[in-house]
């Protein structure tokens, strides 16, 4: 099988595509034949060295979707559609750049769709962000007013959908002004430049603050987006777009506004339930959402596709397809 490799941390060019013996499958292992998969922000940290724990060589890819292809467990019947994302994959064990995954079986959603595969490529890891950190961790309420602090990310994308369609107000920051329509278009109701520093422009529109915000930017701005909540609101930091895990001299009686809470979604611990997933595949199926993908690349441009998601000018999801 074809394989994108990593054997040293860095640039887009040490992704190297080589052939590879097919993975055997055994005991609650299964193999997976990959069909297409999202490009994710955390495997270009991967890439760059930047997350811990991780040794190389390693085959990156967080998330997949694809079709069983041997399951010694007899739990799956070959052929079936099935998505796979986080648990270690890309990390702890090799990923989905590649023709072909061994996937721990208890990661694999089953789930049945007429989409075509570069559609449902975009959804795992993209869906499971969005719904934990929107419903799991802030419990976003209709009516409520919600903040989305890298909305043109892919996950800020689909949040604004999701939220709108729950009868939020969204608001929805870039940094650069000639992103604004991207941002209206996909229904966002207030467009913020940021700079770093929202505050005193957030609080023009709603003095007391936001009732909710979704932190995708990361420890650089989590602090001012703290001072953007309103009394009893909360702070879901789930990205970390500015590439920084953690702050210095973090002190949370000076950081966090009284009665404000803080908290984090990470798809790695929470996992959304097969129902809800297979739910979601059914929304996009009716159109009641769309999915934002940007570009769609073969598994022979991965380099491409890195380089693509660097440049910040996808304004929506990357996918791969592994045929051509
Ligand atoms: N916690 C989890 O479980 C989880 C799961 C999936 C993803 N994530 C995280 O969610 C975030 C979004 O992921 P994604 O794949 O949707 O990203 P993406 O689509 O690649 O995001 C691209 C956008 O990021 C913005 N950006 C890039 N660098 C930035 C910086 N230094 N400061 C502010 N904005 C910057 C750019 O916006 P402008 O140019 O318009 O400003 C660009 O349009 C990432 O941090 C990712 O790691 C977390």
């Amino acid at each position: 099988m074809k394989a994108a490799v990593i054997y040293q941390p860095g640039g887009t060019e040490n992704l190297i595509l080589e052939d590879r013996q097919l993975p055997v499958a055994i005991s609650d292992w299964v193999l997976v034949k990959v069909k297409a998969f999202g490009l994710n922000r955390s495997e270009v940290m991967t890439r760059k060295g930047l997350s811990p724990n991780v040794s190389f060589p390693r085959v990156l890819g967080i998330e997949c979707v694809g079709e069983v292809a041997h399951d010694p467990a007899g739990k799956f019947e070959p052929g079936q559609k099935v998505a796979a994302f986080m648990g270690g994959m890309g990390r702890e064990f090799d990923g989905s750049y590649a023709e072909f995954a061994l996937l721990p079986g208890a990661l694999l959603y089953p789930f049945e769709s007429h989409l075509s595969w570069e559609q449902l490529g975009a959804i795992p890891e993209m869906f499971q962000t969005v719904y934990g950190s929107l419903h799991l961790a802030l419990k976003i309420q209709k009516g409520e007013t919600l903040l989305i602090r890298g909305g043109t990310s892919s996950i800020g994308m689909l949040s604004t959908q999701l939220a709108k369609n729950c009868g939020l107000t969204v608001l929805a920051t870039t940094r650069k002004a000639e992103k604004k329509e991207l941002l209206l278009n996909n229904g966002v109701d207030h467009v913020l430049i940021d700079d770093g520093y929202l505050e005193e422009k957030l609080k023009a529109i709603y003095p007391e603050g936001v009732d909710k915000v979704l932190e995708l930017v990361g420890t650089a701005t989590l602090k001012d987006s703290l001072r953007c909540t309103a009394p009893g609101g909360a702070v879901c930091m789930t990205g970390m777009l500015a590439e920084q895990w953690s702050m210095a001299d973090f002190s949370p009686m000076d950081a966090i506004p009284s009665t404000v809470q803080l908290t984090i979604y990470d798809s790695g611990q929470v996992r959304v339930d097969q129902q809800s997933f297979q739910q979601f595949i059914r929304e996009v199926e009716a159109g009641m959402v769309k999915l934002n993908i940007s570009r769609t690349f073969s598994l022979s441009e991965i380099s491409a596709a890195h380089q693509f998601m660097e440049s910040n000018s996808a304004g929506g999801k990357i996918v791969v397809l592994t045929e051509a």
